[in-house]
């Protein structure tokens, strides 16, 4: 069983980022700059020119061949509405879902709705027993999206702060695999 490359939800196209993507996660990067700061600590390095954003597509696509690492871009139509990842660093079994969504495209429930189309997913991995959301305390708009999705806070940890909005507590949400419930899913494909 492996990932697909493609997923479709209400008007939203969830697939695989490749190199050719490059121009269109460039300017979405760019663009939203100012919006990710608080919250991604990889802003510190940006910007980026575009062939090393091509550089880091290409790390990308080795990853999800090792599979240790699957970068989606959210589309709506042709533009990049945000960037989702599954990793494999929450030990045994586990998938960390991470997530941005470009500033033009956010409070529409796209966030809400790709974390719930690739929870399910992650679940369609055999292997896959549990999925985590991670984001920082004061991060509260991030922390509602797990919340929404049936995610159980498990804890809370110091992990110090690694970019300028962040407290250095990050809370952590998980769903095992039997509390996965497709209606969570559902749900969030109502109209809003
Ligand atoms: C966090 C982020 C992905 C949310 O994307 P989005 O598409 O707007 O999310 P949704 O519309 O699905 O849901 C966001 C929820 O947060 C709520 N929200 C938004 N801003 C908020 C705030 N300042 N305080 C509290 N809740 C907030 C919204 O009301 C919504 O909840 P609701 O449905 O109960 O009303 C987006 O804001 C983002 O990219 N932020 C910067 C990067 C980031 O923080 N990534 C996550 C790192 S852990």
């Amino acid at each position: 069983m492996s990932v697909p490359e493609e997923v479709a939800v209400a008007d939203l196209v969830i697939r695989r980022l490749l190199e050719d993507d490059a121009p269109a996660l460039q300017a979405a990067v760019l663009e939203s700059l100012e919006h990710l700061r608080p919250w991604m600590p990889w802003v510190a390095f940006e910007p980026l020119s575009i062939d090393e954003r091509r550089e880091l597509l290409a790390r990308w696509g080795r990853e999800w061949q090792e599979g240790t690492q699957y970068g989606f871009g959210v589309f709506l139509g042709e533009q990049l509405a945000g960037v989702f990842g599954l990793h494999r660093r929450i030990g045994p079994g586990g998938l960390e879902l991470g997530y941005w969504i470009h500033r033009r495209h956010t409070g529409r429930g796209y966030a809400t709705q790709a974390a719930a189309a690739l929870t399910s997913v992650a679940f369609g991995l055999p292997d896959t027993t549990h999925v985590e959301i991670h984001h920082d305390k004061a991060n509260l708009a991030s922390g509602r999206i797990p919340e929404k999705l049936g995610f159980r806070l498990v804890r809370e940890e110091s992990d110090g702060i690694e970019a300028p909005g962040e407290t250095g507590v990050s809370c952590i949400w998980r769903v095992e695999r039997d509390a996965w419930r497709p209606d969570a899913e559902a749900r969030t494909l109502t109209p809003r």
